[in-house]
């Protein structure tokens, strides 16, 4: 592989010149205020175009994604419905992973079927011209001329804005889709969260106390999901990790801002659980540094569960370790959320799509037809 000029932990070429040239037009641009990035992910109409951070959301364009992933699914269901998979016969898709995964990349795959898209993964960078010394903006430019949208995944914390300077850049109006950005944000799987979050609390996402266990420092689900909870009214936050892994300062800064309550507790997770209505696992993240060792005191066992209440859920988005006892692996406890929720991410990715392609109206139409139809 050639050797390339690296800056914020984004591949820039090989030519130090031209790396320079981009690096200071990407200083500029992520320099901007949040409210500019957030204009040049908007459409003139006010509907999102890119996904790129969960600070872009509100109640109503998570109303809109709740609302499609739930028809869609139920659409999902009858045998023999070609409905959704006749939606976008000319439209493609790019999986565009440079870290490893099995729940986005497999769900957003998938998602891309059930609504009838072209799609390719390219999850194996030795297999593409970066292995040449191509630039990652011009990969994220190149996959513009070919496909609608690009859903990525990367190292860099930084790559959350990488696709939407590229999308400034160029003039094909192709949609980005941040799919995990290093340590920062996964903005997809907060929206999966906050639909099992929905489902399992009827719809009322208000006054809901959570407590995020594990690596709150590094878990951009934890920081995705607290800025999507902040939106809601009287939400309580406890961060229960050692000190070293407690939240990092941009997303406390940003709750607290949202008037959130929060607590950072470095003591143990069973006097937190009984208090909440969720507890969210994550795993150490260690793949960006660090040893993966996990504190004992922050497992969540039977014993957790037993202290919780009838009406409170466990979460994590998964891949886990050794912070989910094993034996709640066969427990049959309709608590327990994660792979339910794993389930509902390919269902939220559904939505998603049909949003930045605006077909989301009609999914949810034709559902209620269908179910005003079943009820005759
Ligand atoms: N939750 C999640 O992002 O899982 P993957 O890393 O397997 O995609």
């Amino acid at each position: 592989m050639e050797e390339q000029i690296e800056h914020k932990g984004i591949l820039w070429g090989t030519n130090k010149r031209v790396a320079q040239y981009h690096i200071d037009r990407f200083e500029e641009f992520i320099a901007q205020s949040p409210e500019r990035i957030k204009q040049l992910c908007t459409n003139d109409d006010g509907r999102l175009k890119h996904i790129a951070r969960a600070e872009h959301f509100d109640k109503n364009f998570i109303d809109i994604i709740y609302k499609t992933a739930h028809a869609a699914r139920k659409m999902g269901k009858l045998p023999g419905n070609s409905f959704l998979s006749s939606l976008f016969p000319y439209k493609a898709a790019m999986n565009f992973f440079k870290q490893p995964s099995s729940r986005t990349l497999l769900s957003f795959y998938r998602a891309e079927g059930i609504l009838g898209m072209d799609r390719i993964n390219i999850n194996d960078i030795t297999t593409s011209s970066q292995y040449k010394g191509e630039s990652d903006s011009d990969s994220l430019r190149t996959t513009s001329s070919y496909f609608d949208v690009v859903v990525a995944r990367h190292p860099s914390i930084n790559f959350d804005l990488l696709g939407v300077y590229v999308a400034e850049m160029c003039s094909r109006d192709f949609r980005y889709i941040n799919a995990g950005s290093g340590p920062g944000e996964h903005p997809t799987q907060g929206l999966l969260d906050v639909y099992t979050i929905s489902e399992s609390f009827g719809g009322n996402l208000d006054h809901k106390v959570i407590a995020f266990v594990g690596d709150c420092l590094r878990g951009r689900t934890i920081h995705s999901l607290a800025k999507i909870m902040s939106i809601y009214e009287g939400t309580e936050i406890y961060f229960v990790a050692p000190e070293e892994l407690q939240i990092d300062p941009e997303t406390e800064r940003y709750v607290k801002e949202k008037g959130v309550v929060i607590h950072k507790e470095t003591g143990s997770l069973k006097d937190i659980a009984p208090l909440t209505d969720i507890v969210y696992m994550t795993r150490i993240q260690n793949e960006h540094g660090g040893d993966g060792e996990y504190n004992p005191k922050f497992i969540f066992d039977q014993r957790i569960l037993d202290s919780m209440r009838e009406d409170a859920i466990e979460m994590h988005p998964l891949p886990k370790r050794e912070e989910i006892a094993p034996e709640l692996d066969i427990s049959k406890d309709p608590r327990i959320m994660h792979w339910r929720e794993m389930r509902n991410g390919m269902w939220t990715r559904v939505a998603i799509l049909s949003y930045l392609f605006g077909v989301d109206e009609q999914i949810r139409e034709v559902s209620d037809r269908m179910d005003a139809a079943i009820k005759k």
